[in-house]
C-alpha cells in the first residue's frame, strides 16, 4: 500500500529526565481509542523508534478520558471480506505485540477506564500493568460476545500469566473485572488511586521487579495431562449458556487452548487461524450487527446536560418495585409509593436480594438500600425529577392518580408511565402539562431486560423524550423510541409469534415439541414456555388490545386457560404444569 502522508498521528512520545519514554495514545477523530490497521502500523513504527533510543523503560498510556483502549476497531474489522484479509490484520497485530513484548527494557501499560479486547492484549504484551482503582476501570477479553475469540495473543499470554481457570473464565464468559479484582487475579501488578498512577508506573520502570509469575497450581492447570479434563469442565460450563451450534466461538477457543497451551508460537498461530474462520461466519456477523444496533440506541441517550437525581416510583408491584430497585442500584435516590406499606415490603425484600447478588459487599448493599426509600404517602412526588407510574393497567385509575400528583410535581419534572397497552392520548386529558408525559416501557424482569421502549405520544415534547432516553442510559438500559401505537414495537412482534404457538398447541402439537423447534432455531426459550412465564392473563390482555386494533382473532384455548385460572408459572399451571 502507498504511504499516505496525510494519515493523522495517533501517538505522541515524551521522554522525561529519567530517560523513560511515555507513549501517549490519542486516536485522532475518535472519542475512544481503538486499534485499526493504521493504528497498529503507527504503533509499530513508534516501537521501532523507541527501541533504537534505548530508554530506561516505556510506559504506554491513553490521553482519552474514556479509557485506555476499548478494543479492535470493529467497524473496520467487519469490512474485511476474505479470510486472507483477516489473517493480515491478525498477523500485523501479533507482530506488533511480539515486538512490544521483546523490548529489552521494562514496559508498563498504565490503565484507566476500558482496557478490553485488543487493548487488553496490548497490555498483556507489556511486562507490567498498573491500573486505576475505581469501578470504571474494566479489564477483559469480551470477544466471545461478538462471536469470536482473542486473536492478538490474548489467550496465549493470559493463560500462562494467571493460569487456565481464571483466564478461561474471563475469555469464555467475556466478562470484565475492575483493577482491584485484576490485581487479586494476578492480571494487574498494582491498582492505585488516580493520583498515584503515574508515579507507580515510573516506579515499576525504575525498580524493574521480577514480573508476575503464575503459581505452581496455576501452572499445573496449564499442563498437558490436566488440560483434557479441564476442557470437558469448560465445555459443560459454556453449554449451560450457549449451544455450540449457535455459538461456536467459545468451543473453538477451548480447542485452541487444549491443543496449544505452553507452546506460545503454536497458540498464536492457532488463535489467528481459528478466529479467521469464525469472523466470516454467520454468528459473528449477526452478533456484530446486534452490537452496532446497541451502539445506535446508546447514542440516543447522550445528553450530558440532563442530570436527574431523584426518581419517584408509584406502584410497587412486579414492575414498579423492580424499576425502583434498579434505579437505586444505579445510584439514584428513589422513593417508592404504593397504597399501603405492606404492599411495598415485598419490593424492598426483592431489592435486597438483587443488591446482594449484584453488589456483594455489605457497605455497598447498605448504601443502595439507603437510596431506596419506602414512601407510601407519596412525599417523594414533590422532590422527584422523574415520576414513574407503574400502577394497575387501567386508564381511569391512572388518570385519577395523575390529577392528584401533577399539582405537586416540580416544574420541569417528567411523568413517565410504564403502561404496556394504553395509548398516551387516553391519559393526557388528566394533565395540565400533557407535554411532560412519556412512556418508559420496561420489560419483565427489569434487571435482565436491556430494552426500554420510550413511548412518544402526540403531545410528548421533544425535550422530555430526549431526557427520557438519557435517563434510560443513566440506568444502563437501551432506549428504543417508539410512537404510541398498540403493542409499541416489541409486543407487536412478540404477540403474533406467541399466538401462533398457542394455535399450534390447540391443533394438537405438543407444547414441548413447539418449544424445542424454537430453541433448536436459537431462541433462548420456546414461545409456549415464554407465554407461561410472562403470565397468560397478561398475554391475553395484550393480545386483546392488538386484536382489537388489527382485527385478529384470539385463540379460544388462551381464553379458556385464563378463565379457568390457569395463568402459567405464577399459578402453578398453564400450558405446562409448574412444580
Ligand atoms: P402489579 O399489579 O404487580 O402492581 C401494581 C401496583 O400498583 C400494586 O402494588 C398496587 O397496589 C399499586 N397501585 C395501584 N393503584 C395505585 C395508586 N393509585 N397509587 C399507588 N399505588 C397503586 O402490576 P404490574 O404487573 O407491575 O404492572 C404495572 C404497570 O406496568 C401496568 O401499567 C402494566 O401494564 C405495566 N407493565 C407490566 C409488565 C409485566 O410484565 N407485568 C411489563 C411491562 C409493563
Amino acid at each position: 500500500p502507498m504511504t499516505d502522508t496525510t494519515t493523522p498521528e495517533h501517538f505522541r512520545i515524551e521522554t522525561d529526565a529519567d530517560n523513560i519514554a511515555w507513549l501517549h495514545f490519542d486516536k485522532s477523530d475518535a472519542g475512544t481509542n481503538v486499534l485499526s490497521m493504521e493504528v497498529l502500523e503507527q504503533l509499530d513504527l513508534h516501537l521501532q523508534q523507541i527501541a533504537a533510543q534505548c530508554p530506561r523503560g516505556l510506559v504506554i498510556l491513553s490521553d482519552k478520558s474514556s479509557g485506555f483502549i476499548a478494543g479492535a476497531d470493529i467497524s473496520a474489522f467487519t469490512k474485511l471480506k476474505t479470510g486472507a484479509e483477516v489473517m493480515e490484520l491478525l498477523n500485523t497485530g501479533q507482530a506488533v505485540f511480539n515486538r512490544l513484548e521483546a523490548l529489552p527494557f521494562p514496559t508498563v501499560a498504565m490503565i484507566h477506564g476500558f482496557c478490553l479486547g485488543g487493548g487488553m492484549e496490548l497490555a498483556l504484551a507489556c511486562r507490567y500493568r498498573v491500573t486505576r482503582d475505581d469501578p470504571g476501570t474494566r479489564l477483559g477479553l469480551p470477544e466471545v460476545r461478538l462471536g469470536i475469540h482473542p486473536g492478538w495473543g490474548g489467550s496465549a499470554r493470559m493463560v500462562p500469566l494467571i493460569g487456565s481457570i481464571k483466564a478461561m473464565d474471563l475469555i469464555l464468559s467475556g466478562r470484565s473485572v475492575d483493577g482491584r479484582t485484576g490485581k487479586r487475579m494476578g492480571l494487574v501488578d498494582q491498582a492505585v488511586p488516580e493520583r498515584h498512577l503515574g508515579s507507580v508506573a515510573r516506579k515499576f520502570i525504575l525498580d524493574a521487579p521480577p514480573p508476575h509469575q503464575a503459581s505452581f497450581v496455576e501452572r499445573l492447570t496449564n499442563s498437558a495431562p490436566v488440560r483434557p479434563l479441564l476442557a470437558s469442565v469448560f465445555r459443560k460450563q459454556v453449554a449451560k449458556r450457549a449451544s455450540q451450534r449457535h455459538y461456536p466461538a467459545p468451543y473453538a477457543m477451548i480447542e485452541v487452548w487444549r491443543k496449544h497451551t505452553n507452546d506460545k508460537a503454536g497458540m498464536l498461530k492457532a488463535e489467528a487461524e481459528s478466529l479467521a474462520s469464525l469472523v466470516t461466519g454467520p454468528t459473528a456477523k449477526n452478533l456484530v450487527r446486534v452490537f452496532f444496533l446497541q451502539e445506535q440506541l446508546k447514542a440516543l441517550g447522550k445528553d450530558k446536560t440532563y442530570k436527574p437525581k431523584h426518581v419517584h416510583v408509584i406502584g410497587a408491584g412486579t414492575m414498579g418495585g423492580d424499576i425502583a430497585a434498579w434505579c437505586a442500584l444505579r445510584g439514584f435516590n428513589v422513593s417508592l409509593q404504593d397504597q399501603a406499606p405492606e404492599r411495598i415490603a415485598p419490593a424492598m425484600a426483592r431489592a435486597f436480594k438483587l443488591y446482594r447478588r449484584k453488589l456483594k459487599k455489605p457497605v455497598r448493599i447498605t448504601a443502595a438500600m439507603d437510596r431506596l426509600m419506602p414512601d407510601h404517602t407519596g412525599h417523594g412526588v414533590s422532590k422527584a425529577d422523574i415520576v414513574i407510574e407503574a400502577i394497575f393497567e387501567d386508564a381511569d385509575v391512572k388518570r385519577t392518580l395523575y390529577k392528584e400528583i401533577e399539582p405537586r410535581m416540580k416544574a420541569g419534572a417528567i411523568l413517565a408511565t410504564n403502561t404496556s397497552s394504553i395509548p398516551l392520548e387516553e391519559l393526557t386529558p388528566a394533565l395540565q402539562e400533557p407535554e411532560r408525559l412519556v412512556g418508559l416501557h420496561f420489560f419483565n424482569p427489569v434487571a435482565k431486560m436491556m430494552l426500554v421502549e420510550i413511548v412518544n405520544g402526540e403531545s410528548t415534547s421533544a425535550e422530555v423524550s430526549a431526557h427520557a432516553m438519557t435517563f434510560t442510559r443513566q440506568i444502563d438500559r437501551l432506549p428504543l423510541p417508539v410512537s404510541s401505537t398498540p403493542g409499541f414495537l416489541v409486543n407487536r412482534i412478540l404477540m403474533p409469534y406467541l399466538m401462533e404457538a398457542v394455535v399450534l398447541e390447540a391443533e394438537g402439537i405438543p407444547a414441548a415439541l413447539i418449544d424445542k423447534a424454537a430453541t433448536d432455531f436459537g431462541m433462548p426459550m420456546g414461545p409456549v414456555e415464554l407465554a407461561d412465564t410472562v403470565g397468560l392473563d397478561i398475554c391475553l390482555h395484550v393480545a386483546e388490545v392488538l386484536a382489537g386494533h388489527f382485527n385478529a382473532e384470539i385463540p379460544e384455548r388462551l381464553k379458556q386457560l385464563v378463565a379457568s385460572g390457569k395463568l402459567g408459572k405464577k399459578s402453578g399451571s398453564g400450558f405446562y404444569e409448574w412444580k
